[in-house]
């Protein structure tokens, strides 16, 4: 079945990603904003969602779907998908070609397909649960072995301006601590790089589950681990990702980084 899955997700991640480059490139449609001032959506976001949606329930019609535009299918089959039909809209918005499909197949609560794609760089991304992790059908590997000083670790900030300055506290705590940061704008492909060894952990709060459910499954079935600070399950409130060892610092060093930054958001409201 995750074969079946994994074939109807990738032909409707190249099926949406072609129609968002097309709408781009003709310059259709209009930008509005969601969640904050600063967070776009297009035209391109709403249909690539229906075309994805629609192709789903043509083929399994009692699938359930949650959609980032919008989506919201209950079905009865006990697979549920999550859909982000551009996950970077920003640079989509901005011609920066960082952006991507990501779908992500649910079976009775485990994910067991992710796939990711880049329409800009032809880059497919995808994964089956005990099945491997494939860039255009290259198996993928995190990098193993590399000390937390020595890591170069992407993140990303979410929407809201409150959010952001907690973000901020607590990057600038982690500076020091790491080789580098990177912030490319596209949390699913973040996390396509860690599963490929282009970064070496990644980091992310207030995420939502189309954002990542893809990711996810990416980075393990390439021998990476995903958790929160506390080494729980990776959720909205923290996704962290890299392999085993180097999550476990990194979870350890945003754990002390935001007990330090609430402290100094704390003295400096005083
Ligand atoms: C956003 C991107 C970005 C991340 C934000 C997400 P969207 O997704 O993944 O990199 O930092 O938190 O919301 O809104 O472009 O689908």
């Amino acid at each position: 079945m995750n074969d079946e899955l994994l074939e109807l997700a990738v032909a409707l991640a190249r099926t949406a990603g072609a129609a968002t480059v097309a709408m781009r490139l003709e310059a259709i449609g209009t930008t509005t904003t969601k969640s904050s001032d600063t967070d776009p959506v297009t035209e391109a976001d709403r249909h690539a969602e229906q075309l994805i949606t629609e192709g789903i329930l043509a083929v399994r019609p009692t699938d359930s779907i949650v959609g980032e535009e919008g989506a919201g299918v209950e079905g009865t089959s006990g697979v549920e998908w999550y859909v982000d039909p551009i996950d970077g809209t920003a640079n989509y918005v901005y011609g920066i070609p960082f952006y991507a499909v990501s779908i992500a197949a649910e079976v009775d609560g485990n994910i067991v397909v992710g796939v990711v794609y880049n329409p800009e760089s032809d880059e497919l991304f995808t994964a089956t649960r005990g099945g491997g992790a494939y860039r255009n059908g290259v198996p993928l590997s995190v990098t193993t072995n590399v000390p937390l000083g020595k890591a170069l670790v992407g993140t990303g900030f979410g929407y809201k301006p409150e959010d952001r300055a907690v973000d901020g506290a607590v990057v600038a705590e982690l500076l020091p601590r790491i080789r580098d940061l990177r912030r490319l704008g596209s949390a699913a492909l973040d996390l396509c790089a860690v599963a490929m060894g282009r970064f070496d952990a990644y980091f992310e709060t207030g995420l939502h589950v189309w954002d990542y459910a893809a990711g996810w499954l990416i980075v393990e079935e390439a021998g990476g681990h995903c958790q929160t600070v506390d080494g729980g399950q990776p959720s909205p409130q923290m996704m962290i990702a890299a392999h085993a060892p180097l999550a476990k610092d990194l979870a350890n060093a945003l754990k002390l980084a935001q007990e330090t930054a609430s402290v100094e958001s704390r003295v400096g409201t005083d």
